[in-house]
């Protein structure tokens, strides 16, 4: 095969480390004239454009962005294929929302073409809005998920994904059983798992739309796959939590009801976690499970405010969601402005080098995925992003008064959106152009 070799010159930033865990300045690497060298769909150089251009052919081709940044393709980890067409649905909180609004907008899923429709316009929202990689929830039929992938495999996409299993406590029209979501899930993950970039994730709704028959079978599906996924939600919401309580008495709390299925692992990643106690915090990140951090959504529906420090205390792993429909937007930019907020009400700070993290390789390590996505460093997924300085003209004009990469880094998650994204990578192919 010819070796197809491009380069990207602009300035370029990502992340190292957490810096909870390092501090800010050891967290990031910053080149202000930097260029990325992409072979074959990885990362094969990075550093600064000075260093680097006088060893690499003279007749290299060369894309040279003015007023430009260069970031990992963001990563979603949790967020709802089946809910596009219900984002920013009014007036309630989560169980009456399901009830209201969500089950009958993923009803319409059970036809085949109205999957493929969505599963079109929801990859095309990921990647107008730079998500590279996603952990996504499709509706309890397996053709939402096999739409998704086979869109997602036409473009070599980095993705994760399940069928929900739900067969209790939803309307009939929207319920499998124990045996048949083991069965079809079985079915997807050989389809997909492993395939390309794609990845299958086991995907409990949440406990009380799942007997215990049900997740004892999503824990044994775990066990006779490596490497699979499993996603699920837990403690979002006060009332949720409380019903869970009443549906299983004989657990000791939420999550222990998920440990007892042997749902969690270092593959598995519950989203929400508000409410979670320091003890449930502790086990998570004992088993070295990980937590999506989904603000839009905790505030759109009235959940409450996710504690990040309690878990930066526990080391435990945390990325970053949209939680579409819960949630209100595609953008992780978006995401992090709400963040800042949700840290703001709490007396607390999130520095703009914690949110590139938390959107970047705080997400592929919640992933396990840090050594493909997540960073630009050599050898990795050529999955990258451009944001534009002059995406729009307040942009442009607040850009100009910004002092360092600190403060471009914070207004731009501030201000950005879907219109900051000029162009998506993926596996070094452009898959978006704004
Ligand atoms: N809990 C169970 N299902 C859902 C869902 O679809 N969205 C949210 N935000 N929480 C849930
Ligand atoms: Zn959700």
């Amino acid at each position: 095969m010819p070796l197809t070799r491009k380069a990207y010159r602009a300035a370029i930033l990502h992340s190292l480390a957490d810096p909870a865990e390092v501090g800010i300045e050891a967290s990031y690497e910053y080149f202000e004239d930097g260029l990325l060298v992409i072979e074959n769909g990885r990362i094969s150089a990075l550093g600064h454009a000075g260093d680097l251009l006088p060893r690499l052919p003279a007749d290299i081709d060369i894309t040279h962005y003015q007023d430009a940044l260069i970031t990992p393709g963001l990563i979603d980890t949790h967020i709802h294929l089946p809910q596009t067409g219900m984002v920013g649905a009014y007036g309630e909180q989560l169980l009456d929302w399901l009830n209201t609004y969500t089950f009958p907008c993923e009803s319409q899923f059970a036809d085949k073409a109205h999957a493929e429709e969505v599963a079109d316009v929801f990859i095309k929202e990921l990647l107008r809005n730079g998500t590279t990689t996603a952990l996504v929830f499709g509706s309890v039929h397996p053709q939402s998920v096999n739409a998704f992938f086979e869109a997602a495999e036409k473009l070599d996409l980095r993705m994760i994904a399940g069928k929900v299993m739900m067969d209790r406590n939803a309307p009939d029209y929207l319920t499998d059983t124990a045996e048949s979501s083991y069965q079809q899930s079985k079915a997807l993950i050989e389809r997909w798992h492993g395939k390309g970039r794609l990845h299958y994730a086991v995907t409990p709704r949440f406990a009380p739309t799942s007997t215990p028959e049900q997740l004892a079978l999503a824990g044994q599906l775990l066990g006779e796959y490596p490497d699979l996924y499993m996603q699920t939600h837990i403690s979002e919401n006060k009332q949720e939590i409380e019903w869970v309580k009443a549906l299983f008495p004989e657990r000791d709390g939420y999550l222990d009801v998920y440990d007892h299925y042997k749902l969690l692992g270092e593959r598995s990643v519950f989203a929400h976690g508000v409410h979670l106690c320091d003890e449930e915090c502790a086990r998570l990140a004992e088993t070295g499970s990980a937590v999506a951090f989904c603000p839009t959504s905790n505030l759109f529906l009235g959940s409450g405010l996710f504690n990040l420090p309690m878990a930066e205390k526990h080391k435990l792993n945390v990325g970053l969601g949209t939680d579409v429909g819960g949630g209100t937007s595609f953008s992780l930019l978006q995401t992090l402005n709400e963040a800042y907020k949700v840290m703001q009400l709490q007396g607390a700070r999130l520095s703009p080098f914690k949110s590139l993290y938390l959107a970047t390789l705080g997400g592929a390590r919640a992933l396990r995925l840090e050594d493909r996505i997540g960073t630009l460093q050599p050898g990795t997924d050529a999955d990258f992003i451009v944001l534009d300085y002059n995406a729009t003209p307040l942009l442009s004009y607040r850009l100009k008064q910004a002092n360092n990469i600190a403060e471009t880094l914070f207004v731009l998650m501030t201000l950005g959106d879907d219109r900051t994204v000029l162009q998506t990578y993926a596996a070094g192919n452009r898959v978006h152009q704004r």
